[in-house]
C-alpha cells in the first residue's frame, strides 16, 4: 500500500500509524512479552530514584513506562510519549487498571517535539532506531533533561547478532526481491543504531557526554507456536517488509516461504513457544552537568 504524505505528520510517522499499529496490536504478545528480556536484564540496576521525573520515548504499549512510574513512586512522574495514539491507548488502560496515577500518555513525534527541561531521565526501549534524523531527535530528547540528567536507550545490535530477524529476512529474500528505494518503511529500521562509533558521534553531536555501551544477549520469544512465529515474521520486521513490499508476488510464493520459515524455526520450538537468540545495546549518556 502507499502512504500519502500528510503535512502534519512525517511519512514514517504516518506509516507507523496506518500500517504498523494494527500489525503490532495483533502481535502485542510478542512485542511486549517476547522482547522484554532486554529491559528485564537492565531494570534491576537501572538508576530510578524515588521522585524522579522520566520520559519514555517511543513508549509503544506503555509497559516500560508503567514499570518506571511504579519505581519512581507517587512523588515522581512518567511521561510516556509515542507518535501513535493507537499504542498509547493500551498503556492508558493498563495504567488505569493497575491504579498507576503518576503517568501521562502524550502523542508526540520525537523528531518534532521539544520538552521542558525538568526530567531526571529519558528512557527508550527499541524506540529510537526509527528516527530519520537521529541527531535532531536526540537533541529534542536532551531538551527534556535537567543538567546531568540521564539517557538510557536499548537498541538492536547488528542483523548478524539477531538471527531471529536476519535469518528470517534471508529466507524471504531467497524468494522475493529486496524492497526498492521507494519502499514504504518504518524509518531507518531496527539495525540503524547498531554501530557504536556512529551512535557515539550522533549523541555527541546532540550534546550528550559520558556515552557508554553495554551488550545484552537475551532470547526473544517470537510466537506461541511455530504458526504464530511464521505469521509474525511475515507481518513485521525485515522479513515482513520484504514480503509486504513484494505485494502479489509475495502471496504467490507464500507457501514456499512459509515452508522455509518452518524449517528455519522448527529447531527453536520450545515448551515456551519459539525462542531464538538476540542481542541489543544498552546505551547510556548524560546531559552535561
Ligand atoms: C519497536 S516499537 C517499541 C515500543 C516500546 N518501547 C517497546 O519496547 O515495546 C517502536 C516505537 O517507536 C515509536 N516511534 C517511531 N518513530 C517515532 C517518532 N518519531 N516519535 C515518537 N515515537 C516514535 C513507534 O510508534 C513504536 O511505538
Amino acid at each position: 500500500m502507499s502512504v500519502q504524505k500528510n503535512d502534519d505528520q512525517s511519512e514514517f510517522v504516518q506509516f507507523w500509524n496506518e500500517v504498523l499499529v494494527p500489525k503490532f496490536v495483533k502481535y502485542k504478545h510478542v512485542l511486549v512479552g517476547g522482547l522484554s528480556q532486554h529491559s528485564e536484564a537492565i531494570f534491576p540496576k537501572l538508576e530510578v530514584n524515588s521522585g524522579d521525573r522520566i520520559v519514555d520515548a517511543g513508549a509503544g504499549f506503555g509497559d516500560t513506562a508503567i514499570m518506571l512510574a511504579e519505581r519512581t513512586g507517587d512523588g515522581g512522574h512518567v511521561m510516556a510519549t509515542d507518535c501513535c495514539d493507537g499504542f498509547l491507548e493500551y498503556g492508558r488502560r493498563e495504567a488505569d487498571e493497575k491504579g498507576v496515577k503518576n503517568i501521562s500518555f502524550v502523542v508526540a513525534d520525537i523528531q518534532r517535539q521539544t520538552f521542558e527541561p525538568v526530567h531526571d531521565m529519558m528512557f527508550s526501549r527499541f524506540g529510537t532506531m526509527f528516527f530519520e534524523n537521529p541527531v535532531v531527535a536526540f537533541k529534542n530528547m536532551r531538551t527534556a533533561l535537567k543538567p546531568d540528567g540521564r539517557l538510557t536507550m536499548i537498541v538492536w545490535r547488528t542483523m548478524e547478532d539477531n538471527p531471529w530477524l536476519g535469518a528470517a529476512k534471508a529466507v524471504a529474500l531467497k524468494h522475493l526481491p529486496p524492497p526498492g528505494e521507494d519502499a514504504d518503511t518504518c524509518g531507518p529500521g531496527p539495525f540503524s543504531m547498531a554501530g557504536q562509533d556512529m551512535v557515539t558521534g550522533q549523541l555527541r553531536a546532540a550534546g550528550y557526554d559520558r556515552i557508554e555501551f553495554e551488550r545484552v544477549d537475551a532470547p526473544v520469544r517470537m510466537g506461541d507456536s511455530i504458526e504464530d512465529a511464521i505469521a509474525f515474521q511475515l507481518a513485521l520486521g525485515p522479513a515482513g517488509e520484504v514480503f509486504r513490499e513484494a505485494g502479489e508476488l509475495g502471496e504467490q510464493k507464500r507457501e514456499q516461504i512459509e515452508a522455509d520459515l518452518r524449517n528455519l524455526l522448527e529447531p527453536h520450538v520450545t515448551d515456551d513457544g519459539v525462542v531464538m537468540a538476540s542481542s541489543s545495546w544498552v546505551i547510556t549518556a548524560r546531559n552535561p552537568a
